[in-house]
């Protein structure tokens, strides 16, 4: 696969950030940013039928992405997709039931279950996901950025194990407390398919990619260690062997405690979600990046950070939001003014007034460095 040509990039301040360099002010983008919070959203996914049908459809899919573009100055545009799209190329049977959230209509649980897997094959079964990065970032005209993103390895699992969203991850923990041989296989499998899907990705015209390790939180210390960040280590491992300019985000939803766990994580920015003080976070960093290199005699790479507003402030007043993105922003500062990533500490709600969402975005901007 060749890497196309594209336009160059107009808006850099988001790639800038995550190299330490200089910024003329604090690249923002939000998470979940195409959603059910914009009205012309929902009116393209009525146009498509549902959701995984827009998914699959690159002229829609490619302009809910671009939709929150022309409301906000955000500084990064995010493929239009779902990380189950990954679970769904193994073969499980993605669907949505209304008000329900994702469901597979198999799951992965037995010693035969997961031998039985198939070997994804990304351009096969992924194609419409290559499809859309690659007609997203044409659309954008080198305007700004574009992520491309999956799931962790161990979120994933949970979906295919559990067989869609859980709260108590029951089947998942009792193969991981039960039977820690069976999960290991599974994450490795899982692993193999983040690495070519990303990498297909960057090739279709990814320029940054976030994994979303949306249930890492959920593990105890040593078990996050183990089947959540030894894997995301290899991943990101494995993608920057093939794609070192490629800056990776590592997204842990509650992973803020394992901050010197994650510092060793090979990615290029640490994203959180709303439990952390970012000054902590960049003194954590610091210190466990310290302690990273005397170990091992070879200089750690500072890592940026990335978040982390409680997106519930957004049902705030507009000078409420303000005052929080001002207060959120001296703590991210603390020590040097580059190296950061204003965002949600994790998606937008779909009751979010896109006013107040402009709000957020414009106090980032305006906040002075
Ligand atoms: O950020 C973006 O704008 C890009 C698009 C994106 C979506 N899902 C669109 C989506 C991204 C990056 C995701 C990631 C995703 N999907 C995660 C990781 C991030 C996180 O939130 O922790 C997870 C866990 C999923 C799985 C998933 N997809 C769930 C649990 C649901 C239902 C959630 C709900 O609010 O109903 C989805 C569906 C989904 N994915 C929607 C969107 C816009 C809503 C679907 C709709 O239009 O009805």
């Amino acid at each position: 696969m060749t890497t196309q040509n594209f336009p160059p990039l107009k808006n850099d301040r988001l790639l800038r950030a995550l190299r330490f360099e200089s910024v003329d002010t604090t690249p923002v983008w939000m998470m979940r940013q195409a959603g059910r919070y914009l009205p012309e959203y929902k009116a393209t996914r009525a146009q498509a039928g549902d959701f995984l049908s827009l998914c699959k459809n690159t002229e829609l899919a490619t302009e809910v992405t671009i939709q929150p573009l022309r409301r906000f100055e955000l500084d990064a545009a995010i493929l239009f997709s779902d990380i189950l799209t990954v679970p769904d190329a193994f073969g499980l049977g993605l669907y949505f039931e209304a008000g329900e959230g994702p469901k597979f209509a198999r799951t992965v649980r037995s010693e035969s279950d997961i031998a039985s897997l198939p070997k994804i094959n990304v351009a096969r079964d992924l194609d419409y996901v290559l499809k859309a990065v690659t007609s997203i970032r044409n659309e954008l005209n080198g305007q700004v950025p574009l992520f491309g993103f999956s799931g962790s390895a161990w979120t994933l699992a949970t979906y295919m194990v559990e067989g869609g969203s859980s709260k108590e991850f029951r089947h998942t923990k009792e193969m991981m407390y039960a039977r820690p041989e069976l999960l290991h296989a599974l994450l490795d499998k899982i692993s193999d398919a983040v690495v070519d899907y990303l990498d297909a990705q960057i090739h279709a015209g990814a320029q940054v990619v976030q994994i979303f390790d949306s249930w890492g939180g959920a593990l105890a210390h040593r078990q996050f260690i183990e089947f959540s960040h030894q894997y995301n280590r290899r991943v990101i491992s494995e993608l920057k062997a093939k794609h070192p300019d490629v800056p990776v985000v590592m997204f842990t939803k509650g992973g803020g405690l394992w901050l010197d766990v994650q510092a060793d994580s090979q990615a290029d920015a640490l994203g959180l979600d709303w439990t952390m003080n970012l000054a902590k976070a960049r003194q954590v960093l610091q210190e466990a990046q310290k302690s990273l290199t005397l170990k091992n005699k070879k200089v750690q790479l500072p890592k940026a950070i990335q978040g982390n507003l409680d997106p519930m402030t957004l049902y705030g007043t507009p000078q409420a939001i303000k005052k929080a993105v001002q207060d959120m922003l001296n703590d991210a500062y603390v020590f040097e003014k580059t190296g950061y990533v204003a965002n949600l500490g994790h998606g937008i709600t779909q009751w979010t007034n896109p006013d107040h969402a402009k709000a957020f975005i414009d106090a980032v901007h305006e906040y002075q460095l």
